[in-house]
C-alpha cells in the first residue's frame, strides 16, 4: 500500500497537495460562518453530476423538450429524484450565495488585498443566477416559456445594442425553438465552463490570501483539518438533508403544462429569487419610458456599487456603509418579494393569476395522465389540444357560459379531489390557502358546512374553508351573470331529462326558467296543463320516457344501464309515441316538418349536440328562436373540431386514466 502511494506521490506530488489543502492555517480557528463557500462548491458539484444525468434524458427541442422532461419525471427510474435534486439544489443556491456574500462583507473579507477575489465572487453570483434563468426555460412548460419571454423582452431595453442583443440571446427575431437550443447550450455548456474557471480562480486566490478572521479573534489559530473540515462536512450534509427532504416531500419538481405559444399564461412568474426584480419593475415609477431604469440602470448600479465596496470599505465608516447597504438591499428585496406574492393572491389581478395557476395545474395533470395512458403520438401539446375534458370545458367557458351553466359554474371549476390537489395548488401558488380569496366554493361543500344548498359561492377566504374541514371543489370563476339558458351538466342523462319533465323544475333556473321558453308550448300546453294532473301510473310512464329518451344520447356513462334496461326503454318509446303523445309536438324516429318542439331523434347524441350548436335555428330545433343562441357553425364562430370537443366534454366522452 505504502509503495503504491509512494509511486503515486512521486508521479503527482499528491502528498504535498493534500498537506497544503488540509493544513491551511485558519487564523482565529475554525468557525461555522466559514462553511458557506464549501457548501456552494458542494452544491455546484451536485448540479454538475445531476445535470449530466438529466442531459441523458433531455431533448433540447421545442417539439419534444416537455415530452422528454415528462419522461424523466414520470417514466425514467429515479428520474423524479434526479430532477428533484437538481431543481431544489438550484433553489437553495441563491440562499447560500447570499449567506456567503453577507459573511464576506460583514467580516470585511472583501477588503484589500482580496478585491479581485471578491469580484470573482460577484461574477460567480451572477453566473449562478444566469444558470437559474436559462434552466427555467428548459422544461418548456407554460410558466418557463412565458416568464422567460418577459425576461428576454427586457434585453431590448439595453441602451444602444438592445435589439441586437435580444436577437442574439433568443436566436433570431422569433422567441421559440432557437431560444431553447441557445439557452440549453448556455446552461449546459458555456455557463458551467465559465463557472469552473471562476471557481478555480476564486479558490486559488482565496488560498493565496487566506481567511480574514472574523472579529474579535478570541481563539487560537488552527488548521483547516480537522475542525473546519468537520464543520464544512456537517454543513454540506445539512444542505443534502434539506434538499432531499423537500424532494421527497414534493416528489421531484413541478412540471407545468406544455408551452403553448398561442395561449398567453396569466400566471407566469420568474423563480422566487427573481420575484423582487419583477415586482420592482411593476412600481408605477417604471411605467413606460422609465422601464429601462428599473430593468437596466438601477440593477446595474446596484451591482456596480457591490463591486465598489472594497474601495468604499477602506474607511471605517465606508465599511459600516457597506454592511448597511447590504442589509438595505436585502430588506428591500424581501419586501418586494412579499409584495409580489401578496399581489398575486390578494391584489386586483389575483383572480386572473389564480385562474392561470389552476388551469395550468389541471392541464399538467391531465396531459401527464393522457401521455401515460395513450403515449404521445406527435406532441404533448396536441394531445392536450385534442382533449375534450380540458378543451371542451375551456371552450364552453369562453363561448357558452354567458348563457348556460355547467353544474352552476362556467365549466372550469376545479375538482380538488380529481383535477388538482389542494397540496399541489398550495405548492404552485407558494402560499397558504388563506390567499385563495376571490374564489368560489362548491354548493355541496357549502351545504355540508352551512346546511344551505346555494349557488356557487365566492368566498373571501379559503383558509376558513380549509380550517373547517375538507372541501371538494373550488371554482376558478368570477361570479357570473344570471344564466339565461339551461344548465348543461348531465345534459340528456336520465336524471336531467326526468327533472326537465317536472313542471316546477322546468321553471327553475336550471332549465328554462330564465328563458323565453318558460311560456312556450312545452310548459304551457304540456307540463302545466297535463303533467301537473298526472296520476301515479302516468308519472311512471314519464319515468320510462326519460329513460328511453336518454338512451338516444348513448352516453358512455350510461352504456351499461342502457343495455340492462332494454325492455324498459322499449316501453318508454311506446309511451312517448302512443300514450303520452310527445310526438304531437316533437319529431321522433322520423322527420316531422310540422313539429313545434325540437326533434328528439338521437336527442343528446354527439351528432344532435353538434347539429344544434352549429345551427340552433335549423327547423329541427328552434326555427323561430333566432334571437337566442348564436349559430356557432353557420357563423363560423367555432370550427367543427371545436364543437366536437364541446359535445364530447358535455357527454363525458373522454378517457379518464388515473395518473
Ligand atoms: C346567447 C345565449 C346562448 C349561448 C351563448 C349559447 N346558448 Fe345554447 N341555448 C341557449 C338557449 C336560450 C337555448 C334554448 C333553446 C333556444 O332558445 O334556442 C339553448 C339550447 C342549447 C342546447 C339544447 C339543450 C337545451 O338545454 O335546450 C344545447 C345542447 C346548447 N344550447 C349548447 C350550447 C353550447 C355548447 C353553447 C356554446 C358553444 C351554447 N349553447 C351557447 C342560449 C345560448
Ligand atoms: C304541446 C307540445 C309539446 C308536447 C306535448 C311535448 N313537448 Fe317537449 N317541447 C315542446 C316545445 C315547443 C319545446 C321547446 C321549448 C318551448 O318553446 O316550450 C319543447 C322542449 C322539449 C325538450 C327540451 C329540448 C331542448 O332544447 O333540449 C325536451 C327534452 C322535450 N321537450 C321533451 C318532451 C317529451 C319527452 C315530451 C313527452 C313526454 C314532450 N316534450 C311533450 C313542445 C311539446
Amino acid at each position: 500500500m505504502k509503495s503504491l502511494i509512494d509511486w503515486l506521490d512521486h508521479r503527482t506530488g499528491i502528498r504535498r497537495l493534500t498537506r497544503e489543502a488540509l493544513f491551511e492555517n485558519i487564523p482565529g480557528g475554525s468557525r461555522w460562518r466559514y462553511v458557506w463557500g464549501s457548501t456552494l462548491t458542494f452544491t455546484i458539484f451536485v448540479q454538475f453530476i445531476t445535470g449530466i444525468f438529466l442531459w441523458m434524458g433531455y431533448s433540447a427541442s421545442s417539439g419534444d423538450a416537455w415530452e422528454s422532461v415528462n419522461y424523466i419525471q414520470n417514466e425514467m427510474t429515479g428520474g423524479w429524484l434526479l430532477r428533484g435534486i437538481h431543481h431544489w439544489t438550484a433553489q437553495i443556491m441563491p440562499v447560500l450565495l447570499l449567506l456567503h456574500l453577507m459573511q464576506v462583507i460583514v467580516d470585511g473579507a472583501y477588503k484589500a488585498p482580496r478585491e479581485v477575489n471578491y469580484w470573482f465572487g460577484v461574477l460567480l453570483l451572477l453566473l449562478v443566477l444566469a444558470l437559474s434563468l436559462t434552466g427555467y426555460l428548459l422544461p418548456w412548460d407554460q410558466k418557463g416559456f412565458w416568464a422567460t419571454k418577459v425576461a428576454t423582452n427586457l434585453i431590448n431595453l439595453v441602451p444602444f445594442v438592445g435589439p441586437e442583443l435580444q436577437q442574439l440571446v433568443i436566436g433570431g427575431t422569433e422567441y421559440g425553438h432557437h431560444t431553447l437550443t441557445r439557452f440549453f447550450a448556455l446552461h449546459a455548456g458555456v455557463l458551467p465552463g465559465l463557472l469552473v474557471l471562476l471557481i478555480v480562480g476564486h479558490v486559488y486566490l482565496f488560498r493565496r490570501h487566506g481567511i480574514t478572521p472574523a472579529e474579535p479573534v478570541t481563539k487560537r489559530d488552527a488548521y483547516f483539518w480537522p475542525d473546519q473540515v468537520f464543520k464544512d462536512v456537517v454543513a454540506c450534509l445539512a444542505v443534502t438533508v434539506a434538499v432531499l427532504a423537500v424532494v421527497l416531500w414534493s416528489h421531484g419538481a413541478h412540471l407545468g403544462s406544455p408551452a403553448d405559444p398561442s395561449e398567453p399564461y396569466s400566471a407566469a412568474r420568474p423563480d422566487w429569487y427573481f420575484l423582487f426584480l419583477f415586482q420592482f419593475l411593476k412600481l408605477p415609477f417604471f411605467a413606460g419610458e422609465n422601464e429601462v431604469w428599473g430593468a437596466i440602470y438601477i440593477p446595474g448600479m446596484a451591482v456596480a456599487l457591490i463591486c465598489l465596496m472594497p474601495f468604499i470599505g477602506r474607511w471605517k465608516v465606508g465599511h459600516v456603509f457597506n454592511v448597511g447597504i447590504i442589509f438595505v438591499f436585502l430588506g428591500g428585496a424581501g419586501a418586494l418579494t412579499y409584495l409580489a406574492k401578496q399581489e398575486d393572491v390578494a391584489g386586483q389581478n389575483s383572480e386572473t393569476y389564480l385562474r392561470g395557476v389552476l388551469s395550468d395545474s389541471r392541464d399538467a395533470q391531465r396531459v401527464t395522465a393522457l401521455a401515460k395512458a395513450k403515449g404521445i403520438e406527435s406532441t404533448a401539446l396536441s394531445l392536450l389540444k385534442n382533449d375534450p375534458k380540458t378543451q371542451g370545458a375551456r371552450l364552453f367557458a369562453q363561448h357558452c357560459a354567458s348563457c348556460h351553466r355547467y353544474g352552476g359554474h362556467d365549466g372550469l371549476a376545479v375538482d380538488l379531489a380529481t383535477d388538482v390537489t389542494p397540496d399541489d395548488l398550495a405548492k404552485r401558488t407558494g402560499m397558504t390557502s388563506r390567499f385563495l380569496s376571490g374564489d368560489a366554493v362548491h354548493p355541496d361543500w357549502l351545504a355540508r358546512k352551512t346546511g344551505t344548498q346555494d349557488e356557487w359561492q365566492p368566498v373571501k377566504s379559503i383558509l376558513k374553508a380549509k380550517a373547517e374541514g375538507p372541501f371538494d371543489v373550488i371554482a376558478s370563476v368570477s361570479p357570473l351573470e344570471k344564466p339565461s339558458a339551461p344548465d348543461l351538466k348531465g345534459f340528456a342523462s336520465r336524471q336531467w331529462i326526468r327533472d326537465l319533465l317536472d313542471p316546477d323544475q322546468y321553471l327553475s333556473a336550471r332549465y328554462f326558467g330564465d328563458t323565453a321558453h318558460r311560456d312556450g308550448a312545452m310548459y304551457k300546453k304540456f307540463l302545466n296543463r297535463k303533467v301537473r294532473k298526472y296520476d301515479a301510473d302516468e308519472l311512471k310512464m314519464l319515468d320510462a320516457i326519460a329513460v328511453a329518451l336518454s338512451a338516444q344520447a348513448k352516453l358512455p356513462a350510461q352504456a351499461a344501464r342502457d343495455q340492462a334496461d332494454a325492455a324498459l326503454i322499449r316501453q318508454g318509446v311506446q309511451h312517448l309515441i302512443d300514450d303520452i303523445g310527445c310526438v304531437d309536438c316533437h319529431a321522433f324516429g322520423e322527420p316531422d316538418p310540422d313539429a313545434d318542439g325540437p326533434d328528439l331523434t338521437g336527442y343528446g347524441s354527439r351528432q344532435w349536440i353538434i347539429d344544434i350548436v352549429k345551427n340552433p335555428e335549423h327547423k329541427k330545433f328552434y326555427p323561430d328562436n333566432n334571437d337566442r343562441m348564436p349559430a356557432f357553425g353557420v357563423k363560423k364562430i367555432l370550427t367543427d373540431a371545436e364543437i366536437g370537443l364541446i359535445a364530447d366534454w358535455l357527454r363525458g366522452d373522454y378517457p379518464e386514466p388515473t395518473r
